[in-house]
């Protein structure tokens, strides 16, 4: 596991959108696994600064988010697919439908979780997975539990996750109680992986993550079981 302690949150953008850059560059036609939370989002700029610079090519590209509210429109501005036509897809050059997000409005949310997954599986899996980190060491919507779960599945939202992210919607009983997520080994499936976490609030999960060993308790601690993961920290992350 390599590790990236960055002073600013805007070097911590900077680096992790050079890494994804490095994949664009060496596979024109790479599937990056992409992530939403508040801590990508300025790598997703800088992403769009290097294409509007000509850097970085998306045309051939294809895309595929972690996971996604259940149930939600894609119109909902809370929804993941919303997000990322705002912070990424609508700004670069990409062929839209080959961007893809769980659908949250599917009637049948298991049927659509199956779909999924044979979908990020027929594609061999992402050539580098974008992942955030919950302040309890939560990856996609992969809670600590007893146990963990490998294939994209409907999940419930633990008290922390939606009183967590609360703060984008009206209230907590705005926040969905479901949502679409890629498992374990979904994502553990990608060839690269790069894991992004900014703030003091993301200590305790980083370091459980950083001690090396696994525990369902931190599913983020299953990247131990990974060879090619870069983590990308700032300061406050990292000493607390
Ligand atoms: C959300 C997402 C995760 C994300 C995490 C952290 O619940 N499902 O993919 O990594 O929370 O979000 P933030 O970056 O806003 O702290």
């Amino acid at each position: 596991m390599e590790l990236i302690v960055c002073k600013t949150y805007e070097e911590v953008s900077q680096v992790s959108a050079k890494v994804v850059a490095e994949v664009m560059k060496a596979k024109p036609n790479a599937v990056l696994g992409l992530a939403t939370g508040s801590t990508p989002e300025g790598m997703y700029a800088e992403l769009v600064k290097m294409n509007k610079a000509g850097e970085i090519d998306f045309s051939d590209i294809t895309t595929v988010n972690l996971d996604e509210y259940y149930p939600i429109s894609p119109e909902n501005d809370q929804s993941y697919r919303y997000f990322m036509n705002k912070n990424l897809f609508d700004h670069v050059n990409i062929d839209k439908s080959r961007t893809n997000v769980p659908n949250g409005a599917a009637p049948d949310g298991e049927a659509e979780a199956k779909r999924y997954e044979a979908f990020v599986r027929s594609l061999g899996g992402a050539d580098i997975q974008v992942l955030g980190i919950g302040r309890n060491g939560h990856i996609a919507f992969n809670e600590p539990d007893e146990e963990l779960v490998p294939e994209t599945h409907v999940t419930g939202l633990t008290e922390d996750t939606i009183d967590a992210n609360a703060r984008f919607f009206a209230s907590a009983a705005d926040v969905p109680t479901k949502a679409l997520t890629m498992g374990m080994g979904t994502i553990l499936s990608a060839k690269k992986i790069i894991i992004i976490a900014t703030g003091a609030g993301k200590h305790a999960a980083l370091s459980q993550l950083l001690k090396g060993t696994v525990t369902t308790k931190c599913p983020a601690s299953f990247l131990n079981l990974h060879n090619n993961v870069v983590v990308v920290c700032d300061e406050a992350a990292y000493n607390g």
